[in-house]
């Protein structure tokens, strides 16, 4: 597929999205969003790829926020379905997808960007990255799922506190608050999230999977995680990945999965 905004590149089993609008600190307009979506999907189902690596172009930014001139004169309904599909899209779909996806957070994090990262499975962010919520400022509240995924990450006071004040945070306060998993130097980003997938290629795909979908059902209103997990748990059970990981480990030989 031909993108306008994004870049995609893949070696190793690993898939690289590279937000790429620069000039504009990589902001999430419409059309970045709805190629986002292809992208991930696309990489999703590509059976070579068993990681996912998001990041942003240029020296600045990871994603600087929703692009603030797209919805500047919207009204009420237009800001409600703006958030509705933009999470159904992207953010939900991102925290949902079977393939595991890093943010690599290269500089500014805001508003929709810092939800991206916090969409993501795993977050790791460079030394000069910068972090916050800042929709307050602009007579609105995140949209993008921030209000509840950084209180899960985060806890309640201090998503509150960063919500309100709509300042912004260091990579080690980021890190600090459980916001980030890590913190690298500015060069080794790339690189140290590459190991990191490297890492996790070595696994089984299928129960990665199934690991995300019971993690992720922690969290879901009306759903008993604990099930969700004795259902993951079993159906790995039925996979060919299953029978290679435990025929491996008795032979005494790496898996080939
Ligand atoms: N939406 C639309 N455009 C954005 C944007 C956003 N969220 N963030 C940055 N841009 C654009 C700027 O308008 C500017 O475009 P221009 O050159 O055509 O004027 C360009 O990106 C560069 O940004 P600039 O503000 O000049 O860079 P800076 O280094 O001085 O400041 C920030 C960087 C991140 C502090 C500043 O761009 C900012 O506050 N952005 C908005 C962050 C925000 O509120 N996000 C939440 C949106 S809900």
């Amino acid at each position: 597929m031909n993108y306008n905004n994004i870049i995609i590149e893949e070696e190793d089993k690993i898939g690289r999205i590279i937000i790429n609008r620069p000039e504009k600190l990589n902001a999430l307009n419409k059309e970045t969003i709805a190629e986002l979506h292809d992208a991930f999907d696309e990489l999703d189902q590509d059976e070579d790829i068993r990681v996912i690596i998001i990041t942003g172009s240029g020296e600045k930014a990871f994603v600087a926020g929703a692009d603030i001139s797209e919805f500047a004169d919207f009204d009420e309904k237009e800001g409600a379905e703006l958030s509705r599909k933009g999470q159904e899209l992207l953010f939900d779909f991102v925290e949902n997808l079977s393939t595991p996806v890093i943010a690599a957070v290269n500089g500014f994090a805001l508003g929709g960007g810092l939800e991206l990262a916090m969409a993501s499975h795993i977050r790791v962010a460079s030394e000069n990255a910068k972090m916050g919520l800042p929709e307050v400022s602009l007579g609105v509240i995140p949209g993008y799922g921030g209000t509840q995924r950084l209180s899960q990450l985060a806890g309640k006071g201090k998503a509150m506190e960063m919500i309100m004040t709509a300042g912004m945070i260091s990579a080690e306060e980021a890190q600090e608050y459980g916001l980030v998993n890590t913190v690298v130097e500015k060069k080794e980003l790339l690189p140290y999230c590459e190991k990191l997938a490297a890492k996790i290629v070595r696994n089984s795909g299928t129960a990665i999977a199934a690991a995300i979908a019971a993690v992720n059902a922690s969290l879901k209103e009306g759903v008993n995680g604990f099930s969700v997990e004795i259902e993951q748990f079993g159906k790995c059970f039925g996979t060919d990945d299953f029978t290679e990981g435990t025929t491996a480990f008795l032979e005494k030989r790496k898996p080939r999965f």
